[in-house]
């Protein structure tokens, strides 16, 4: 369902965004090689859980832990377990926290020591895949903008655009409406308008090589088919009247 969010919805979506960054904040301070992605699962909750908040992947369709942790060659919902962070490994922190009724969903890749150039220059350009999303996160444009800024940006850097994971709309659930892709396909220049209040993740997955995936035995981590590093950067942002709102990124964290 689509829901519009009035002005005291959008508070309790900051509290809950500000919930969501301040984990990954603490998940980047702690990425170091030699870190197991459990270490960094086990602190995500227990910050949630001290703010009052709650976990929301923990248990959705069974999903086991707090966060994704998603290494290298993995796309999304790498689950987090004995795996010690690497020399050079780059991890996408995929955090997403309840508080007072509302989601924040939020990613962030961190580099783990020395990444070499190739890779910092995908996890550089798939964050910027999001502010030329951003771009069109207004009224007057429809979601197929926001796809279209985000295809090209990645496309014209030569690198290929996850079609099977998209965005999506988040609120009281985590996945609401609208669909927001990544990559336009035939949509172009269709789907709907933005109009204020609506409050969308966008998250680009960006790949090196080729854009198909596919999905490991345990269900959930998507890994690239060619096995090349992949890249994801999200932030749940609000619409309004003007300018949008990221929920998930303070003003002072601004590049
Ligand atoms: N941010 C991810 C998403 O929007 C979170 C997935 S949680 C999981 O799909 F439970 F599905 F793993
Ligand atoms: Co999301």
């Amino acid at each position: 369902m689509l829901t519009i969010k009035n002005a005291a919805d959008i508070e309790k979506m900051k509290a809950a965004g500000r919930l969501t960054e301040d984990v990954l904040k603490l998940m980047a301070e702690m990425a170091k090689p030699g870190v197991t992605t459990e270490e960094l699962d086990k602190a995500a909750e227990e910050l949630i859980r001290s703010r009052g908040g709650s976990p929301s992947c923990l248990g959705y369709n069974g999903y086991p832990k707090t966060i994704c942790t998603s290494v290298n060659e993995q796309v999304v919902h790498g689950i987090p377990g004995k795996y010690r962070l690497r020399d050079g490994d780059i991890v996408s922190c995929d955090v997403v926290a309840k508080l007072d009724g509302f989601h924040g969903d939020a990613t962030r890749t961190l580099l783990i020591g020395d990444v070499p150039e190739e890779t910092r220059r995908l996890v550089k350009v798939t964050e910027e895949c999001f502010f030329e999303g951003l771009k069109f996160a207004r009224v007057g444009y429809r979601i197929s903008d926001i796809s279209a800024a985000i295809q090209k940006h990645a496309e014209s850097n030569g690198y290929g655009v996850v079609r099977d994971m998209i965005g999506h709309g988040i609120g009281r659930e985590m996945h609401e409406s609208p669909d927001v892709p990544n990559y336009v396909g035939g949509r172009y220049g269709r789907g709907i308008r933005l109009i204020p209040g609506m409050t969308i993740a966008i998250e680009p997955m960006i790949n090196m090589g080729t854009w198909q995936i596919k999905l490991m035995p345990d269900g959930w981590t998507a890994v690239t088919a060619d096995g090349k590093p992949s890249a994801h950067y999200e932030n749940t942002v609000a619409i309004t009247d003007g300018d949008p709102i990221i929920l998930t990124l303070s003003e002072d964290n601004h590049a």
